[in-house]
């Protein structure tokens, strides 16, 4: 195995061909290999004294095993920490993008021409025309639990498995959306500003008035695991819940959060806080826009730690400049790391770089799973977190 991370950006390493680990001897090997394979063709030729064709069928289960046995490739499209490289290690030739260098889709294409699998995050659209250059691909591995980078019906068209890492964050994400409510319901980044740069100069009674959390309606769009973990911790600030989303959760998973199902337009109606937990596909498309922001109150804050794309970022922008609602936490944008000019010009937005699942634990179970999803998929055929099962 090798780690040596891509030279330059377009994911080719030195050392070697195209299926290389960017061990230098790696050609002498194969040109080794090469020399023992054809030799012991022409023994069985000469022992035997065979015609071709029992000599054909003979070395073609010999290639056949080689095929099935032989090292497969693969690529680790973005920086992970070593230890999930070190469990790559044994299973597979792997050569990895350490330099965390973001391949354009050409590149991406190149560097996945000749390989078995990958494991890919966010910033690596695996869609057809890609996959149409990639023959071999046979397992894409997502490091995140949202795959809309991932096609998954060109996958399954090409017999390329995708996979994703549910579970391992809930907890984490549901905390950073805690995180996004209470410093953006207490104004904390306006506060701590305030504060740096020496703009403090007396105690005032009515300075950076924010809203009360506890006993506040908590308003979740999206009731799913991470929707539920988000639900779960509004208990201790004794918060009325209340939830839509497209499928109603069953009555054990209601009564777990003390959340109470509520029609969409009410659920904007009522709450103090929103908070969106929903994946991004093309039917969540701006599924919050200008609409949804128009029923809520004045009062109001909304959370975004979903993906980007389920808000309209140009019509929030407009209801916090509006003051339309009081104020926003966002940690995720359209178009990211682009994000829409007119939320830093406002003060009652607090922006932070899609980070909710991002504690040193988590990022590591999420990079080991893929890691054990890849694993799976190119020895047994059968990885756990399947997103696209055959047939
Ligand atoms: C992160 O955004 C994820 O989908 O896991």
């Amino acid at each position: 195995m090798s780690t040596r991370p891509p030279r330059g950006c377009d994911g080719a390493i030195d050392g070697c061909g195209p299926t290389g680990n960017g061990d230098p001897v790696c050609t002498k090997d194969r040109a080794i290999l090469f020399f023992i394979f054809c030799s012991g063709k022409s023994w069985y030729k000469v022992r035997h004294g065979c015609p071709e064709a029992r000599a054909a069928r003979f070395f073609s289960h010999i290639t056949r095993f080689e095929e099935s046995t032989m090292q497969k490739n693969v690529y680790v499209a973005r920086e992970v920490f070593a230890e999930v490289l070190d469990f790559l290690a044994p299973h597979f030739t792997v050569q990895a993008n350490q330099e965390d260098c973001v391949l354009s889709p050409e590149e991406l294409a190149r560097v996945l021409a000749d390989k078995d699998g990958a494991m890919t995050t966010l910033t690596e659209r695996i869609d057809e025309p890609l996959l149409g250059r990639c023959p071999r691909l046979k397992a894409v591995c997502n490091i995140a639990v949202g795959y809309n980078n991932i096609d998954l019906a060109a996958c399954s068209s090409h017999g390329v498995m995708a996979t994703n890492t549910p579970g391992v964050l809930d907890d984490t994400t549901a905390d950073f959306a805690w995180t996004l409510i209470l410093a953006t319901a207490r104004r904390l980044n306006e506060a701590e500003a305030y504060v740096r740069d020496g703009r403090w100069d007396k105690w005032k009674l009515k300075q950076f008035l924010g809203l009360d959390v506890h006993h506040a309606t908590l308003g979740i769009i999206g009731l799913g695991r991470i929707g539920q973990a988000v639900a779960r911790r509004a208990a201790g600030f004794e918060m009325e819940v209340i939830y839509h989303d497209v499928q109603r959760a069953a009555p054990a998973v209601e009564a777990a959060c003390r959340a109470a199902y509520v029609p969409k337009e009410e659920l904007y109606r009522r709450a103090d806080i929103v908070t969106i937990h929903i994946p991004y596909s093309r039917e969540t498309h701006h599924a919050v826009g200008g609409p949804e922001i128009s029923l809520m109150k004045r009062s109001a804050i909304l959370i975004h730690a979903a993906r980007g794309g389920v808000v309209d970022d140009a019509a929030l922008v407009e209801a916090l400049r509006s003051g339309a609602i009081a104020g926003a936490g966002l940690d995720v944008f359209e178009g990211e790391p682009a994000i829409h000019p007119g939320f830093k010009e406002l003060a009652n937005v607090i922006l932070s770089p899609h980070i909710a699942s991002s504690s040193e634990r988590t990022r590591f179970n999420m990079a080991m799973k893929a890691a054990e999803n890849l694993v799976a998929a190119l020895t047994t055929g059968n990885p756990p977190n399947l997103l696209n099962p055959a047939g």
